[in-house]
């Protein structure tokens, strides 16, 4: 496995695969490692010759300077994780490469970033945006790997993509989730152990709104997600939100859609955390 730091270093090093007509597959990560960045460089690995996987924590996505510091850094175990996982290159560069002069590139997703994490996060899509296509433009695969944990970063990357009309896929793969449910996150590390242990009650809560809305409405079912999350003094909910999977905008009916997401953002503590469920695809 090879740790570049340089986009020409990178470009050089895939420039032989691309030209043997393999195919190269992109991982983009923050680092902080977990089981769920690994099922998806496991995925990457099996469905591509050449896996590239990212490591870099961009700043332009963080519209809370204080996260941005608090983010958490752990490049000599991401490396060892990616050796063990079958990556071929991890690209680790500074902000310098990556930004050598101020990104002003302004991206515009409509409907989709005005929703759930749109308000609360200004900037943040466009930060996204501006690193993975930046991503896309160096490494340039043909498949680009993405956590749904993250629902509607996935549905805008899809966006982006179409925007800039560029010849890749992207994969979404399903959450990762620690043995007793809570999803997977970088974030997880920063809760102590008695957020650690009420956590888990976002995902449970989640799981049986899923048997709940069997019998009832999509406002029931928003309003028994919210009054339970909102029994516990520890949780500080900043929305639930059931949506198209696709448009990712709020339904009001379960034959509204064939494709039914609830996606919940809310502080444990000081962290804070994201999850989802599909009710139904
Ligand atoms: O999901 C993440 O870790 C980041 O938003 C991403 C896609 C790597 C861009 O910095």
């Amino acid at each position: 496995m090879k740790i570049v730091k340089q986009i020409c270093e990178l470009k050089n090093c895939i420039s032989e695969a691309r030209n043997a007509k393999k195919n190269i597959g992109l991982v983009p990560t923050m680092g902080a490692l977990h089981a769920g960045h690994i099922s998806l460089v496991e995925r990457c690995v099996a469905e591509n010759d050449l896996t590239v996987v990212s490591v870099f924590v961009n700043p332009t996505q963080f519209n809370d300077k204080s996260d941005l510091a608090a983010y958490p850094r752990t490049p000599e175990q991401d490396a060892a994780m990616l050796e063990k996982a079958g990556c071929d290159i991890v690209f680790m560069p500074e902000v310098e490469e990556m930004y050598p002069e101020p990104d002003t590139r302004q991206f515009s997703f409509g409907a989709l970033e005005q929703v759930m994490e749109g308000p609360y996060r200004p900037g943040h899509f466009n930060g996204v945006a501006q690193i993975v296509s930046k991503l896309f433009y160096a490494v340039e695969p043909d498949r680009a790997y993405f956590g749904e944990k993250d629902f509607q970063q996935v549905a805008i990357i899809r966006e982006m993509v179409k925007q800039l009309q560029l010849p890749l896929q992207i994969v979404s793969c399903p959450i990762v989730r620690e043995a007793d449910g809570l999803a997977m996150s970088s974030r997880n590390q920063r809760l102590n152990a008695e957020e650690r242990k009420k956590s888990v009650l976002i995902s449970k809560i989640l799981l049986e709104s899923r048997t709940f809305a069997q019998s009832n409405n999509v406002a029931e079912t928003k309003a028994f997600v919210e009054e339970n999350i909102g029994k516990e003094d520890i949780f500080r909910l900043d929305y639930y939100e059931i949506v198209d999977g696709y448009t990712l905008q709020p339904i009001s009916d379960w034959n509204q859609t064939e494709y039914a997401v609830g996606c919940i953002a809310v502080f444990c503590g000081p962290v804070r955390l994201i999850d989802n469920i599909i009710y139904k695809s």
